[in-house]
């Protein structure tokens, strides 16, 4: 079957309409709880723009395939109830997260750890994880991404954690792998935003250069992390090309 870009842009559409819809009702005390976050997450964009922050979050089709990772991710027998993101924005991505943990049998005192270098993203987070009652769930680090797990990842110990997604700096993705590699525990999850794309549309009919030199130094980055990350003997890994490409890799 031929993709085309009309095809494309449709799929697209169709997975946000579709799978992109927030809500949730019920009232058993579980239920409560995601009911707030999903009133938080509804009105997010809105506060988001208004704020200043930049429009890059994920997409809410891709934010209920976080949930749906995080969920089992934290359910498995082994699970610990700890995830780590690296790049929080405003807490969009850590919410749906947070989410899944709160959805998953497995965790009873879940904890997301959400790292983020610019004050002003942070500050926000806050401020949504506490309109969402998740204060006790998520806590933002500030400071730089790879500075941070060289500190968290002893901290927290080998095979403390379920799932890592990382979503800050394309150029640095290889070296948040490298760091957070042994935290994750056996039949944990490693995630990467932006592995087909970040802001520009990285595999083209043509030459597949950009003008931006950014964006070359990204793509280039990105698509030697993927590479690596499929012949990783220790990872089994796919990539599911929604929005800007979700790669997903599960530790043997
Ligand atoms: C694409 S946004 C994250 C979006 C967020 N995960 C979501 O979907 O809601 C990237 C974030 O990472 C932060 N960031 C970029 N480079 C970073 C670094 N080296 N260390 C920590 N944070 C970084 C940016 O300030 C920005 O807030």
């Amino acid at each position: 079957m031929e993709m085309t870009p009309q095809k494309w842009q449709n799929t697209c559409a169709y997975l946000r309409d579709v799978f992109g819809a927030v809500g949730c009702t019920g009232s058993d005390a579980k239920t409560g709880r995601i009911a707030r976050i999903d009133q938080t997450l509804r009105g997010w964009e809105e506060r988001a723009r208004a704020a200043g922050l930049p429009p890059i979050a994920v997409s809410p089709d891709v934010g209920h395939f976080l949930t749906v990772l995080a969920t089992l991710a934290t359910s498995a027998r082994n699970a610990t109830g700890r995830i780590v993101e690296v790049g929080t924005l405003g807490g969009y991505s850590a919410m749906w997260m947070a989410r899944g943990m709160l959805m998953s049998e497995g965790s009873s005192s879940p904890r997301l750890r959400t790292i983020e270098y610019d004050p002003k993203h942070a500050a926000f987070a806050r401020a949504e994880f506490e309109r969402a009652g998740l204060s006790d769930v998520v806590e933002v680090i500030p400071g730089a991404g790879l500075d941070v797990l060289k500190r968290l990842a002893p901290e927290l110990g080998p095979a403390s954690v379920d799932m890592v997604f990382l979503d800050a700096e394309k150029t640095e993705y290889q070296g948040y792998a490298d760091l957070s590699r042994p935290m994750i525990r056996r039949g944990g999850l490693l995630v990467a935003d932006n592995a087909l794309g970040s802001g520009n549309w990285w595999i083209t009919d043509g030459a597949g250069s950009h003008p931006d030199a950014r964006a070359r130094d990204s793509h280039a980055a990105v698509d030697a992390f993927n590479r690596a990350i499929a012949a990783d003997t220790e990872f089994e890994a796919s990539c599911v090309p929604i929005r800007e490409g979700v790669m997903i890799a599960v530790k043997r």
